[in-house]
């Protein structure tokens, strides 16, 4: 718990700088077709860690094919709320 207090902290404080902003953590996915934005601060404020994390809440990599899957979009489709067009996720 203390590990991840301090890993918390530390995204909340670097996004912080970065952003001119306490509370951003928004992570941006580049893609060709147009860039994925994901807040997670929201995310994180809606649904349970669980929905998304196993054990310890850590980086979860995010590819292609896991991003169009249950990473994102299968989740979007499954609970009818957030974004499944293409264009609703890449954002020229
Ligand atoms: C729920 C959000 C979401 C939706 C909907 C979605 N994508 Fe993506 N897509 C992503 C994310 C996130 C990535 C980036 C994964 C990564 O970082 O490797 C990605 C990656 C891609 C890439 C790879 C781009 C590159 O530069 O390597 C292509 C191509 C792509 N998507 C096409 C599509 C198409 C076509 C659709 C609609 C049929 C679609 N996506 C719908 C989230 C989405
Ligand atoms: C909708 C899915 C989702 C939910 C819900 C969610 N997370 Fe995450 N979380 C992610 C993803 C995806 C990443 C990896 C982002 C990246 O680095 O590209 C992540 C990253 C993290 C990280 C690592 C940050 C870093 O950069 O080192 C921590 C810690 C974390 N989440 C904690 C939490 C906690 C605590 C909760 C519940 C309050 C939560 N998450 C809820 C998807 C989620
Ligand atoms: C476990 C379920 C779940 C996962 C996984 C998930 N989402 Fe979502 N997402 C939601 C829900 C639910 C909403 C609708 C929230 C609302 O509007 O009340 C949402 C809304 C969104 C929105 C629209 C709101 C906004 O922030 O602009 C975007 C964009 C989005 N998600 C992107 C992503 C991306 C990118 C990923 C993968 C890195 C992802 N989501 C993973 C459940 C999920």
């Amino acid at each position: 718990m203390k590990k991840l207090t301090a890993i918390v902290l530390a995204t909340a404080f670097s996004a912080g700088i970065a952003m001119g902003a306490v509370a951003a953590d928004v992570y941006t996915y580049q893609a060709k077709n147009g860039n994925v934005t994901f807040d997670h601060t929201m995310h994180a404020g809606k649904l349970d860690c669980a929905k998304c994390h196993t054990g310890t809440p850590a980086k979860i990599e995010i590819n292609r094919d896991f991003a169009h899957g249950i990473g994102c979009k299968g989740c979007h489709e499954e609970m009818k709320a957030g974004p499944t067009r293409c264009n609703e996720c890449h954002k020229r």
